[in-house]
């Protein structure tokens, strides 16, 4: 049983967060800031997340903790804000993905993107994109992204949809996004072995566990997902947190593996290996996701040219 006091000490080490500012987020930075770590919250609302610094930072922790605002639904403040940490920051040893959007009414990004495709994934590539020269500074920096069970609801990304273009089905979106977030983890792990690069790239995800995420959900809706799964009670997010944590500390991980709970279904319980579908691993469609943001952010990492990809 893996719990946060099997983290390694991460003294010296800088660990930047999305969605820092509650949930697992939250749990994630409070424990790597507990191991040592100089934790970056990164955060849309100015408000809360200078809370959850203060919180942080009232805690008996060794580390230290910044923050920053960013906004994964605008391209332009991603780049932005990953500019505002490679001034600052001569290394990153962990990249955690994190931050997500679940079945909101339909909405679009900043740049016309489908919300939970925009945010849940391209904003994400486009911050590990712009962080890249940051993570190639470091010895065997991890990328961490947080994916979910639902990823298994879909065969492919509709290509045609991204932006709505056709219909909008919010279960569906949500997890075309988070099948592109382990396309991503093992595009970026395999681009990464081509060139050479010491990247590790892995993916977690919490099971089912009580964070706000449920937030455009009715209760009825929610209930009604709870019983299809026949689960009882959620995990708390410290217990959510665990697969990301391990994911992104032990030192038995390997690059392109995924975390989840070790319970019935991944639902609930403690960091094991976790079940990619076989669609999540597809090389081709990988390759057409990678393509597919590289065009959308005009970003190329790692430097491979665009048709070795
Ligand atoms: N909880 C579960 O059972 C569960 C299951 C499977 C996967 N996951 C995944 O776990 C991750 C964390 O979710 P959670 O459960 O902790 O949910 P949560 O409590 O709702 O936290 C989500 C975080 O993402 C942030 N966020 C949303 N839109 C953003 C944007 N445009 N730019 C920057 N940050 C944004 C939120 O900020 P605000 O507070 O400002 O909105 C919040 O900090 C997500 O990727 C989710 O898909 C969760």
């Amino acid at each position: 049983m893996w719990t946060k006091e099997n983290i390694p000490d991460q003294s010296g080490k800088t660990a930047l967060i999305t969605g820092a500012n509650t949930g697992l987020g939250y749990e994630i930075a409070k424990a790597l800031y507990e191991a040592g770590a100089h934790v970056i919250l990164a955060s849309r609302d100015e408000k809360k997340t200078n809370q959850a610094t203060e919180n942080i930072l009232a805690l008996p922790g060794k580390g230290a903790v910044e923050s920053g605002i960013l906004d994964l639904a605008n391209l332009g403040q991603v780049r932005k804000f990953a500019e505002m940490i490679m001034e600052k920051h001569s290394r990153l040893d962990l990249l955690i993905n994190n931050a997500g959007v679940m079945t909101p009414p339909e909405s679009k990004t900043n740049d016309g993107y489908e919300l939970q495709f925009g945010v849940n994934f391209l904003g994400h590539f486009a911050l590990t994109g712009h962080l890249f020269p940051l993570l190639k500074k470091t010895v065997y920096p991890r990328v961490v992204t947080v994916s979910s069970g639902a990823h298994k609801m879909v065969k492919e990304i509709d290509f045609d949809n991204l932006r709505s273009e056709k219909s909008y089905d919010a279960n569906r979106e949500y997890a075309i996004s988070k099948l592109a977030d382990l396309q991503f983890m093992v595009e970026l792990n395999r681009l990464a072995t081509k060139s050479g690069e010491d990247i590790i790239s892995v993916a977690a995800h919490p099971g089912i566990t009580q964070t706000n995420l449920s937030r455009h959900m009715s209760q009825e809706d929610f209930q009604a997902a709870l019983d299809h799964f026949k689960v009882k009670a959620l995990m708390p997010a410290w217990q959510g947190a665990l697969p990301a944590l391990f994911a992104a500390t032990s030192p038995t991980v390997k690059s392109g593996d995924y975390y989840g709970p070790d319970g019935e279904f991944e639902l609930i319980g403690y960091p094991g290996i976790a079940e990619l579908s076989a669609h999540a691993v597809n090389e081709t469609q990988g390759k057409r996701l990678w393509r597919y943001a590289q065009a959308a952010t005009g970003l190329n990492f790692p430097e491979i040219p665009k048709d070795n990809i």
